[in-house]
């Protein structure tokens, strides 16, 4: 990526022109860093100067929030409507005026991912030539977790999952994802004219690194923070021996960014081949205890917690958060982004911040605002 900078305003000419993009979860760390992203990095001055042409609808819980504030400052003319997941008549409202929608907010909602491709399909898609809507739903490398459960089971290179030729069929349904993904691509293969829905998933493995968009933190770190403060244990899901494949916050930016680039071209993938894994192979993965024990050293040096070393979370602290988490967070999850690869991608933050030498900052980070 070449140096950062900030696009000038786009000229008068350019104002929004009725098409529009609504946009889900673009306070979050991943939807305001493509935001970020599209309007800083000159590798996506193309992007941003297409995106000129839509007003961007974000669905936001309050309005009034100083994300919500941030927000506006950080893509000017951004209309912030108040909604959330469960706001089913809004979502299917919106997605029903939308152009383009990204949903970034809570992957497995079926809900609001219901309406949204209800919303997107009740469109008037008469008019011969015209291409059908786009989704671009983010969901998570997640799918493809062996379920190892903490344990130390070796992943072998040759058995990682690939974008290219990914097929559900060969991953449990009890899998985070699973089902909110299968409706997407469900929608994606339907072919009825007047119903036709151009449908993209993005797949970021576990996504680290400071920010550049409104929200800043990690999520992963977020989480475990507050439960090792709570519980005053550095814990893991399991033993924590299981790896994930990791990429930097700023490379989730620039893969989406080059995914909705090639939107714009007609020469991203859609449908059943419409799938991105967003991840770096070539990285050192991120391995649970390792995260636990950084976690542990950062919040007993400031007195958070007096026990600095790694344990297994009693069942009593997991259980509540479900079998789901036990897929997310305590399996295997090492895949290849063949697709993006193969696009000329290249997660340049993340081979010049790893994972763990990042994680004293982020944790900083995240502790101020515990
Ligand atoms: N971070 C990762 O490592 C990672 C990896 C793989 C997949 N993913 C997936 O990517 C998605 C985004 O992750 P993230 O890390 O960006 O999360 P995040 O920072 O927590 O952002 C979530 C966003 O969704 C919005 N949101 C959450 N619940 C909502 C609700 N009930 N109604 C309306 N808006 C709601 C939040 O908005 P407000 O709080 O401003 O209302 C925020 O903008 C998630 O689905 C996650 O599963 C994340």
């Amino acid at each position: 990526m070449s140096s950062l900078s900030q696009h000038p305003s786009p000229p008068s000419t350019l104002v929004p022109s009725g098409k529009r993009l609504l946009f889900l979860g673009a306070t979050g760390y991943i939807g305001s860093q493509i935001l970020f992203t599209a309007s800083h990095d000159p590798d996506y001055h193309a992007l941003y100067t297409a995106l000129q042409n839509y007003t961007i609808v974000a669905l936001v819980r309050d309005p009034e929030s100083d994300k919500a504030k941030k927000l506006q400052v950080l893509w000017p003319g951004i209309v912030v409507i108040k909604g959330g997941l469960d706001d089913l008549d809004v979502i299917k409202e919106e997605a029903g005026k939308a152009d383009i929608v990204i949903n970034s907010a809570v992957s497995d909602h079926e809900g609001a991912i219901n309406a949204i491709l209800s919303g997107l399909q009740g469109q008037n898609q008469g008019s011969p030539g015209t291409q059908p809507p786009l989704y671009l739903h983010v969901t998570g490398l997640a799918i493809t977790s062996d379920n190892c459960r903490g344990e130390d089971i070796p992943h072998r290179r040759e058995n990682w999952a690939s974008d290219v030729g990914f097929n559900y069929a060969h991953w449990p349904e009890t899998n985070m994802h699973w089902k909110a993904d299968r409706l997407v691509l469900a929608a994606g293969a339907a072919s009825e004219p007047g119903r036709r829905i151009r449908t993209v998933l993005a797949y970021p493995g576990m996504v680290y690194g400071v920010g550049e968009g409104v929200t800043k933190e990690c999520t992963l770190y977020r989480i475990l923070a507050r439960m090792s403060k709570s519980t005053g244990i550095a814990g893991t899901w399991g033993p924590g021996c299981n790896r994930y494949t990791v990429v930097h916050v700023k490379d989730v930016g620039t893969a989406i960014c080059q995914i909705l680039a090639k939107v714009f071209e007609g020469t991203a993938k859609v449908g059943n081949e419409g799938l991105y894994f967003i991840c770096d192979d070539e990285a050192e993965p991120a391995v649970m205890k390792e995260i636990a024990k950084g976690v542990g050293k950062i919040l007993h040096a400031r007195g958070l917690i007096s026990d600095p070393e790694h344990k297994p979370f009693p069942n009593e602290v997991v259980q509540p958060f479900g079998e789901v988490y036990w897929s997310m967070i305590a399996g295997n999850v090492q895949a290849i982004p063949e697709r993006l690869k193969a696009d000329g991608w290249v997660p340049t933050e993340t081979r010049k911040v790893p994972v763990m030498a990042s994680l004293p900052e982020e944790l900083n980070l995240v502790l101020q605002g515990l």
